[in-house]
């Protein structure tokens, strides 16, 4: 099968590279540009148009969103600009573009590139995956299939909305210590632990290539913790794996 070009829109950047979607590899070397400042659909639109002609790429294109995205629609968008909200982000890009492309929530691409290619392969039962980068992303599974839009980033721990407690952002802006994030990662963990009772949680996002520094320092679930292992291009994994399913 021809590769497809795997797009992540992200608070911080837009990735980009073709992805062979029977591997799970990437086949050029990634492209990133700034995600442009009042992020709005024209803007992000502009930068994913470059990221689309600096490939020459004239084939299919998956793309991740960081809200909630249902039928290529938005329906959130915590990180982005607000005049997000309802636009068919398929048709915005698939115009800005002239691709075909299909448009779904930043975690849940990376978790369906983490059950296929990553940490989950094999894993039965209940898996939630976790992305800790400029929000909290969360991707639900059971045997494997996938719960979309899950938005498990914004429950409330201590009265706050999780991902401006736990977010990688969140340890970055606040400078708090390795020791002293991990002790909100604990908390948020122990509570969606509570509430769903996985088997396993993959921890993936911006921070997963650090997991050294703070996966030693989270308390014992009974869930096991793992880092993903697809880093940070999971989402582009996911997101050319979305056009052909
Ligand atoms: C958004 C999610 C997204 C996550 C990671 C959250 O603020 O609501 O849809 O998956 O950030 O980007």
């Amino acid at each position: 099968m021809a590769d497809i070009l795997g797009i992540d829109i992200g608070g911080t950047g837009v990735k980009a590279a073709p992805v062979d979607v029977a591997t799970g590899r990437l086949t050029a070397e990634r492209a990133k540009l700034a995600t442009p400042h009042p992020a709005t659909p024209d803007a992000v639109a502009a930068v994913v148009r470059d990221l689309v002609n600096d490939f020459g790429w004239t084939g299919q294109a998956g793309v991740t969103f960081p809200g909630v995205v249902t039928s290529g629609v938005v329906r959130t968008a915590a990180n982005l600009d607000p005049s997000w909200l309802h636009m068919d982000a398929e048709d915005l890009l698939g115009t800005a573009t002239g691709l075909t492309v299909k448009v779904l929530n930043d975690a849940d691409a990376a978790g369906v590139a983490e059950m296929k290619f990553g940490a989950g392969v094999g894993e039965r039962g209940t898996v939630l995956m976790l992305t800790l980068g400029t929000g909290i992303g969360s991707a639900l599974f059971y045997d494997g299939i996938l719960v979309p839009n899950t938005e498990f980033g914004h429950i409330e721990i201590g009265g706050k909305d999780a991902e401006k407690r736990a977010s990688e952002h969140a340890r970055e802006t606040e400078d708090l210590s390795w020791g002293k994030w991990a002790g909100r990662v604990d908390a948020y963990l122990d509570k969606m632990e509570a509430l769903l009772s996985p088997e396993l949680i993959i921890i993936g996002g911006g921070i997963s290539k650090r997991s050294d520094k703070f996966l030693p320092k989270l308390s014992p679930l009974r869930a096991r913790i793992v880092p993903a292992t697809l880093l940070n291009d999971a989402g582009i994994v996911g997101a050319a794996m979305a056009v052909t399913q």
